[in-house]
Protein backbone atom coordinates (compact mmCIF):
# COMPACT_ATOMS: atom_id res chain seq x y z
CA UNK A 1 0.00 0.00 0.00
CA UNK A 2 1.01 3.71 -0.26
CA UNK A 3 0.38 5.03 2.91
CA UNK A 4 -0.08 9.11 3.97
CA UNK A 5 0.99 9.50 7.04
CA UNK A 6 1.19 12.58 8.98
CA UNK A 7 3.62 13.78 12.01
CA UNK A 8 5.70 11.02 11.08
CA UNK A 9 8.68 12.43 12.97
CA UNK A 10 6.90 12.42 16.18
CA UNK A 11 6.46 9.80 18.87
CA UNK A 12 3.69 7.80 17.51
CA UNK A 13 4.09 8.87 13.96
CA UNK A 14 7.60 7.72 14.29
CA UNK A 15 6.91 4.04 15.21
CA UNK A 16 4.11 4.33 12.62
CA UNK A 17 6.32 5.00 9.56
CA UNK A 18 8.61 2.37 10.72
CA UNK A 19 6.33 -0.09 11.32
CA UNK A 20 4.59 0.36 7.53
CA UNK A 21 8.27 0.53 6.03
CA UNK A 22 9.29 -2.83 7.69
CA UNK A 23 5.89 -4.31 6.24
CA UNK A 24 6.77 -3.60 2.62
CA UNK A 25 4.55 -0.35 2.42
CA UNK A 26 5.45 2.99 0.56
CA UNK A 27 5.38 5.52 2.73
CA UNK A 28 4.80 8.83 3.06
CA UNK A 29 5.39 11.51 5.75
CA UNK A 30 4.02 15.12 6.15
CA UNK A 31 5.62 16.78 8.92
CA UNK A 32 6.05 20.84 9.77
CA UNK A 33 8.78 19.39 11.99
CA UNK A 34 7.78 21.18 15.42
CA UNK A 35 9.62 21.39 18.61
CA UNK A 36 8.44 17.63 19.54
CA UNK A 37 9.59 16.15 16.24
CA UNK A 38 13.05 14.08 16.17
CA UNK A 39 13.69 13.35 12.29
CA UNK A 40 16.37 11.27 13.79
CA UNK A 41 13.41 8.92 15.30
CA UNK A 42 13.77 7.76 11.53
CA UNK A 43 17.04 7.51 11.22
CA UNK A 44 17.01 3.39 10.31
CA UNK A 45 14.40 4.07 7.46
CA UNK A 46 14.97 7.82 6.41
CA UNK A 47 17.16 5.94 3.51
CA UNK A 48 14.73 3.61 2.08
CA UNK A 49 13.29 4.36 -1.62
CA UNK A 50 9.64 3.70 -0.45
CA UNK A 51 10.06 6.80 2.07
CA UNK A 52 8.98 9.90 1.21
CA UNK A 53 9.16 12.94 3.16
CA UNK A 54 7.61 16.57 2.71
CA UNK A 55 8.43 19.06 5.74
CA UNK A 56 4.98 20.81 5.18
CA UNK A 57 2.29 22.07 7.77
CA UNK A 58 -0.78 20.49 7.37
CA UNK A 59 -2.39 23.68 7.24
CA UNK A 60 -0.83 24.61 4.10
CA UNK A 61 -3.93 23.22 1.99
CA UNK A 62 -1.53 23.55 -1.21
CA UNK A 63 1.03 22.28 0.32
CA UNK A 64 -1.02 18.94 1.17
CA UNK A 65 -2.43 18.94 -1.97
CA UNK A 66 1.00 18.67 -4.31
CA UNK A 67 2.25 15.82 -1.68
CA UNK A 68 -1.34 13.59 -2.05
CA UNK A 69 -1.06 14.18 -5.82
CA UNK A 70 1.76 13.15 -6.48
CA UNK A 71 2.12 10.22 -3.98
CA UNK A 72 -1.19 9.15 -4.81
CA UNK A 73 -2.03 7.54 -1.48
CA UNK A 74 -4.59 4.33 -0.79
CA UNK A 75 -4.64 5.42 3.07
CA UNK A 76 -4.03 8.14 5.38
CA UNK A 77 -3.21 7.78 8.97
CA UNK A 78 -3.29 11.23 10.38
CA UNK A 79 -1.18 11.68 13.52
CA UNK A 80 0.10 15.24 13.53
CA UNK A 81 -0.68 17.13 16.07
CA UNK A 82 0.03 19.55 19.55
CA UNK A 83 -0.30 16.63 21.80
CA UNK A 84 0.62 17.81 25.20
CA UNK A 85 -1.79 19.51 27.48
CA UNK A 86 0.31 21.78 29.96
CA UNK A 87 1.64 22.91 26.53
CA UNK A 88 -2.38 23.40 25.46
CA UNK A 89 -2.90 25.32 29.14
CA UNK A 90 -0.43 27.93 28.30
CA UNK A 91 -0.97 28.57 24.45
CA UNK A 92 -4.43 27.16 23.18
CA UNK A 93 -4.93 28.78 19.96
CA UNK A 94 -1.78 26.80 18.61
CA UNK A 95 -3.50 23.31 18.84
CA UNK A 96 -7.14 25.19 17.46
CA UNK A 97 -4.92 26.08 14.34
CA UNK A 98 -3.03 22.49 14.22
CA UNK A 99 -5.76 19.90 15.33
CA UNK A 100 -8.94 21.33 14.28
CA UNK A 101 -8.38 23.68 11.07
CA UNK A 102 -5.42 21.18 10.16
CA UNK A 103 -7.16 18.27 10.47
CA UNK A 104 -10.38 20.20 8.46
CA UNK A 105 -7.78 20.49 5.28
CA UNK A 106 -6.40 17.26 5.78
CA UNK A 107 -9.53 15.96 5.21
CA UNK A 108 -10.64 18.32 2.49
CA UNK A 109 -7.96 18.04 0.29
CA UNK A 110 -8.04 14.27 0.61
CA UNK A 111 -11.58 14.02 0.21
CA UNK A 112 -10.79 16.14 -3.04
CA UNK A 113 -8.86 13.42 -4.40
CA UNK A 114 -10.38 10.49 -2.62
CA UNK A 115 -13.44 11.70 -5.15
CA UNK A 116 -12.08 11.19 -8.21
CA UNK A 117 -10.60 7.84 -7.91
CA UNK A 118 -11.90 4.54 -9.94
CA UNK A 119 -14.81 2.87 -7.69
CA UNK A 120 -12.76 -0.05 -6.43
CA UNK A 121 -9.52 2.06 -5.42
CA UNK A 122 -12.59 4.57 -3.81
CA UNK A 123 -13.95 1.53 -2.20
CA UNK A 124 -10.56 0.95 -0.90
CA UNK A 125 -9.22 4.41 0.57
CA UNK A 126 -9.17 4.85 4.40
CA UNK A 127 -8.33 8.28 6.64
CA UNK A 128 -7.75 6.40 9.59
CA UNK A 129 -7.80 9.42 12.20
CA UNK A 130 -6.03 9.11 15.58
CA UNK A 131 -7.37 10.58 18.39
CA UNK A 132 -7.57 9.99 22.44
CA UNK A 133 -9.36 9.04 25.24
CA UNK A 134 -9.48 12.35 26.58
CA UNK A 135 -12.15 13.46 24.61
CA UNK A 136 -14.52 11.45 27.19
CA UNK A 137 -13.46 13.53 29.86
CA UNK A 138 -12.78 12.45 33.56
CA UNK A 139 -13.87 9.09 35.15
CA UNK A 140 -14.49 8.57 38.53
CA UNK A 141 -13.17 5.15 40.64
CA UNK A 142 -15.82 2.88 38.75
CA UNK A 143 -15.91 2.17 34.70
CA UNK A 144 -14.39 2.33 31.50
CA UNK A 145 -14.69 4.87 28.46
CA UNK A 146 -16.30 3.11 25.58
CA UNK A 147 -17.50 4.56 21.57
CA UNK A 148 -20.43 5.30 23.29
CA UNK A 149 -18.86 7.40 26.07
CA UNK A 150 -20.09 11.14 26.03
CA UNK A 151 -17.90 13.53 24.70
CA UNK A 152 -17.09 15.56 27.68
CA UNK A 153 -13.17 17.33 26.78
CA UNK A 154 -11.63 19.35 30.20
CA UNK A 155 -8.68 20.81 28.19
CA UNK A 156 -7.91 22.68 25.29
CA UNK A 157 -5.64 19.84 23.66
CA UNK A 158 -8.35 17.58 24.68
CA UNK A 159 -11.04 20.17 23.44
CA UNK A 160 -9.26 20.80 19.89
CA UNK A 161 -8.91 16.34 19.60
CA UNK A 162 -12.52 16.02 20.34
CA UNK A 163 -13.72 18.96 17.81
CA UNK A 164 -10.90 17.27 15.18
CA UNK A 165 -13.11 13.77 15.60
CA UNK A 166 -16.53 15.83 14.66
CA UNK A 167 -15.19 16.56 11.68
CA UNK A 168 -13.91 13.21 11.25
CA UNK A 169 -17.11 11.88 11.88
CA UNK A 170 -19.12 14.46 9.56
CA UNK A 171 -16.60 13.71 6.92
CA UNK A 172 -17.59 10.64 6.37
CA UNK A 173 -21.73 11.39 6.94
CA UNK A 174 -21.70 14.08 4.67
CA UNK A 175 -19.06 13.15 2.07
CA UNK A 176 -18.76 8.74 2.72
CA UNK A 177 -15.12 9.34 2.91
CA UNK A 178 -14.06 5.68 4.40
CA UNK A 179 -12.80 6.98 7.66
CA UNK A 180 -11.56 5.40 10.73
CA UNK A 181 -10.74 6.65 14.82
CA UNK A 182 -8.68 5.41 17.06
CA UNK A 183 -9.35 6.66 21.23
CA UNK A 184 -6.70 5.66 22.58
CA UNK A 185 -5.22 5.42 25.87
CA UNK A 186 -1.74 7.01 27.32
CA UNK A 187 0.75 5.42 25.32
CA UNK A 188 4.46 4.94 26.90
CA UNK A 189 7.56 3.53 25.21
CA UNK A 190 11.10 4.46 23.10
CA UNK A 191 11.60 7.81 21.41
CA UNK A 192 8.94 10.00 23.41
CA UNK A 193 9.52 13.50 23.80
CA UNK A 194 10.76 14.24 26.92
CA UNK A 195 8.14 16.64 28.46
CA UNK A 196 5.77 13.86 29.04
CA UNK A 197 5.48 11.97 32.40
CA UNK A 198 7.49 8.96 31.60
CA UNK A 199 10.82 10.33 30.44
CA UNK A 200 10.42 13.12 32.79
CA UNK A 201 10.73 10.63 35.59
CA UNK A 202 13.48 9.59 34.24
CA UNK A 203 15.65 12.65 33.10
CA UNK A 204 14.81 14.48 36.45
CA UNK A 205 15.81 11.23 38.43
CA UNK A 206 19.33 10.51 37.43
CA UNK A 207 20.04 14.28 36.74
CA UNK A 208 19.39 14.18 40.35
CA UNK A 209 16.19 16.82 40.44
CA UNK A 210 13.04 17.18 42.20
CA UNK A 211 10.40 14.32 40.57
CA UNK A 212 7.55 16.39 40.09
CA UNK A 213 4.10 14.68 40.79
CA UNK A 214 0.95 16.78 40.25
CA UNK A 215 -1.31 16.92 42.98
CA UNK A 216 -1.24 14.05 45.23
CA UNK A 217 -0.58 11.51 42.29
CA UNK A 218 -3.69 10.10 42.50
CA UNK A 219 -4.67 10.71 39.15
CA UNK A 220 -4.76 7.52 36.95
CA UNK A 221 -4.19 6.51 33.67
CA UNK A 222 -4.30 3.68 31.45
CA UNK A 223 -1.11 2.54 29.73
CA UNK A 224 -0.47 1.47 26.41
CA UNK A 225 3.21 0.31 24.82
CA UNK A 226 2.96 2.60 21.45
CA UNK A 227 4.10 -0.48 19.41
CA UNK A 228 0.56 -2.21 20.22
CA UNK A 229 -1.37 1.09 19.14
CA UNK A 230 0.88 1.32 16.09
CA UNK A 231 -0.49 -2.64 15.67
CA UNK A 232 -4.38 -1.55 16.67
CA UNK A 233 -3.85 1.40 13.75
CA UNK A 234 -2.54 -0.91 11.38
CA UNK A 235 -5.25 -4.18 12.17
CA UNK A 236 -8.17 -0.87 12.05
CA UNK A 237 -6.52 -0.10 8.46
CA UNK A 238 -6.71 -3.53 7.16
CA UNK A 239 -10.46 -4.89 8.81
CA UNK A 240 -12.04 -2.12 10.37
CA UNK A 241 -15.35 -0.64 9.62
CA UNK A 242 -15.62 2.78 7.89
CA UNK A 243 -17.61 5.23 9.98
CA UNK A 244 -16.47 3.28 13.07
CA UNK A 245 -14.50 4.47 16.44
CA UNK A 246 -12.25 2.08 18.53
CA UNK A 247 -11.37 2.60 21.94
CA UNK A 248 -7.81 1.09 22.09
CA UNK A 249 -6.29 0.51 25.66
CA UNK A 250 -3.53 -1.79 27.15
CA UNK A 251 -6.11 -2.56 30.38
CA UNK A 252 -3.11 -1.17 32.88
CA UNK A 253 -4.40 0.89 34.92
CA UNK A 254 -2.00 2.81 37.01
CA UNK A 255 -2.07 5.73 39.56
CA UNK A 256 0.94 8.60 38.75
CA UNK A 257 2.34 8.04 42.26
CA UNK A 258 2.38 3.93 41.52
CA UNK A 259 3.56 4.84 38.31
CA UNK A 260 6.39 7.43 39.59
CA UNK A 261 7.47 4.84 42.27
CA UNK A 262 7.79 1.80 40.08
CA UNK A 263 10.66 3.62 37.50
CA UNK A 264 12.19 4.85 40.49
CA UNK A 265 12.50 0.93 41.82
CA UNK A 266 13.64 0.27 38.13
CA UNK A 267 15.97 3.40 38.29
CA UNK A 268 17.71 1.87 41.43
CA UNK A 269 18.32 -1.67 40.01
CA UNK A 270 19.48 -0.13 36.83
CA UNK A 271 21.65 2.70 37.52
CA UNK A 272 22.18 2.61 41.33
CA UNK A 273 22.28 6.08 43.46
CA UNK A 274 23.56 6.89 46.62
CA UNK A 275 20.38 7.24 47.98
CA UNK A 276 16.82 6.33 46.45
CA UNK A 277 15.05 7.75 43.81
CA UNK A 278 12.03 7.59 45.37
CA UNK A 279 13.34 10.10 47.69
CA UNK A 280 13.60 12.99 45.12
CA UNK A 281 9.70 13.08 44.73
CA UNK A 282 8.22 16.37 45.35
CA UNK A 283 4.24 17.01 44.82
CA UNK A 284 3.60 20.37 43.40
CA UNK A 285 0.36 22.08 42.09
CA UNK A 286 -2.37 20.13 40.45
CA UNK A 287 -2.34 20.52 36.96
CA UNK A 288 -5.82 22.60 36.26
CA UNK A 289 -8.91 20.87 34.83
CA UNK A 290 -6.77 17.88 35.68
CA UNK A 291 -8.76 14.57 35.07
CA UNK A 292 -9.03 12.02 37.95
CA UNK A 293 -9.25 8.99 36.00
CA UNK A 294 -9.04 7.39 32.09
CA UNK A 295 -9.78 3.89 31.44
CA UNK A 296 -10.36 2.16 28.11
CA UNK A 297 -13.31 -1.08 27.50
CA UNK A 298 -11.40 -2.59 24.94
CA UNK A 299 -13.89 -4.81 23.55
CA UNK A 300 -15.48 -3.78 20.33
CA UNK A 301 -11.68 -3.60 19.01
CA UNK A 302 -10.46 -6.88 20.56
CA UNK A 303 -14.09 -8.97 19.63
CA UNK A 304 -14.68 -6.99 16.17
CA UNK A 305 -10.78 -6.95 14.96
CA UNK A 306 -9.25 -9.73 17.20
CA UNK A 307 -6.56 -7.23 18.06
CA UNK A 308 -5.12 -7.41 21.81
CA UNK A 309 -2.05 -5.98 23.28
CA UNK A 310 1.49 -7.58 23.10
CA UNK A 311 2.77 -6.10 26.03
CA UNK A 312 2.64 -6.24 29.61
CA UNK A 313 3.15 -3.57 31.37
CA UNK A 314 5.90 -4.70 33.94
CA UNK A 315 8.33 -5.78 30.87
CA UNK A 316 7.32 -2.81 28.61
CA UNK A 317 8.12 -0.25 31.29
CA UNK A 318 11.42 -1.61 31.97
CA UNK A 319 12.42 -1.81 27.84
CA UNK A 320 11.56 1.92 28.10
CA UNK A 321 13.16 2.84 31.21
CA UNK A 322 16.71 0.68 29.81
CA UNK A 323 15.93 2.64 26.18
CA UNK A 324 16.16 6.04 27.98
CA UNK A 325 18.93 5.59 29.88
CA UNK A 326 20.76 4.24 26.41
CA UNK A 327 19.53 7.48 24.51
CA UNK A 328 20.53 10.26 27.11
CA UNK A 329 22.20 12.27 24.11
CA UNK A 330 18.46 11.59 22.26
CA UNK A 331 17.13 13.04 25.11
CA UNK A 332 19.07 15.65 25.50
CA UNK A 333 18.86 17.01 21.99
CA UNK A 334 15.28 17.06 22.18
CA UNK A 335 15.48 19.05 25.61
CA UNK A 336 18.11 21.73 23.70
CA UNK A 337 15.79 22.17 21.11
CA UNK A 338 12.74 24.14 22.98
CA UNK A 339 16.06 25.89 24.93
CA UNK A 340 15.01 24.07 27.92
CA UNK A 341 16.84 24.38 31.28
CA UNK A 342 18.62 20.78 31.94
CA UNK A 343 16.00 20.63 34.94
CA UNK A 344 12.87 20.42 32.64
CA UNK A 345 10.68 23.25 33.65
CA UNK A 346 7.04 23.23 34.67
CA UNK A 347 4.30 23.90 31.72
CA UNK A 348 0.51 24.68 32.08
CA UNK A 349 0.56 27.59 35.05
CA UNK A 350 -0.84 29.91 32.79
CA UNK A 351 -4.42 29.02 34.58
N1 LIG B 1 1.12 10.22 23.13
C1 LIG B 1 0.00 9.69 23.60
O1 LIG B 1 -0.03 9.15 24.69
C2 LIG B 1 -1.25 9.72 22.74
C3 LIG B 1 -2.34 8.95 23.14
C4 LIG B 1 -3.49 8.92 22.33
C5 LIG B 1 -3.51 9.67 21.18
N2 LIG B 1 -2.44 10.43 20.82
C6 LIG B 1 -2.53 11.19 19.55
O2 LIG B 1 -1.55 10.60 18.69
C7 LIG B 1 -1.05 11.59 17.81
C8 LIG B 1 0.46 11.62 17.88
O3 LIG B 1 0.85 11.94 19.22
P1 LIG B 1 2.38 11.95 19.64
O4 LIG B 1 2.43 11.68 21.09
O5 LIG B 1 3.15 11.10 18.71
O6 LIG B 1 2.73 13.49 19.37
P2 LIG B 1 4.13 14.19 19.16
O7 LIG B 1 3.98 15.54 19.73
O8 LIG B 1 5.25 13.33 19.61
O9 LIG B 1 4.26 14.29 17.55
C9 LIG B 1 3.47 15.14 16.79
C10 LIG B 1 4.09 15.27 15.40
O10 LIG B 1 3.20 16.06 14.60
C11 LIG B 1 3.96 17.06 13.94
N3 LIG B 1 3.10 18.25 13.76
C12 LIG B 1 2.59 19.06 14.71
N4 LIG B 1 1.89 20.06 14.15
C13 LIG B 1 1.95 19.87 12.81
C14 LIG B 1 1.41 20.55 11.69
N5 LIG B 1 0.67 21.67 11.85
N6 LIG B 1 1.65 20.06 10.45
C15 LIG B 1 2.39 18.94 10.28
N7 LIG B 1 2.94 18.26 11.30
C16 LIG B 1 2.74 18.71 12.55
C17 LIG B 1 5.12 17.37 14.87
O11 LIG B 1 6.19 18.00 14.15
C18 LIG B 1 5.46 15.99 15.40
O12 LIG B 1 6.36 15.32 14.54
C19 LIG B 1 -1.71 12.91 18.21
O13 LIG B 1 -2.80 13.13 17.36
C20 LIG B 1 -2.19 12.66 19.63
O14 LIG B 1 -3.34 13.44 19.91
C21 LIG B 1 -1.32 10.47 21.57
Amino acid sequence: MRILVTGGCGFIGSEIVRRGLDAGHDVANIDALTYSANPSNLERVEHSEHYHFSHTNICDAQGVRALIADFKPEAVIHAAAESHVDRSIDGPLEFVTTNVTGTAVMLSEVEAYWRQLPDADRERFRFLHISTDEVFGALGPEGAFTEDTPYAPNSPYSASKASSDMLVRSWFKTYGLPTLISNCSNNYGPYQFPEKLIPVVILNAIRGHDIPVYGRGKNVRDWLHVSDHVGAIFTMLATGRPGETYAVGGGTEVSNIDLVRQICTLLDELKPAKTRYSEQVKFVTDRPGHDFRYAIDASKIEAELGWTPAHDFRSGLRDTVVWYLENLDWCQAAVDKVGQAEKLERLGVRA
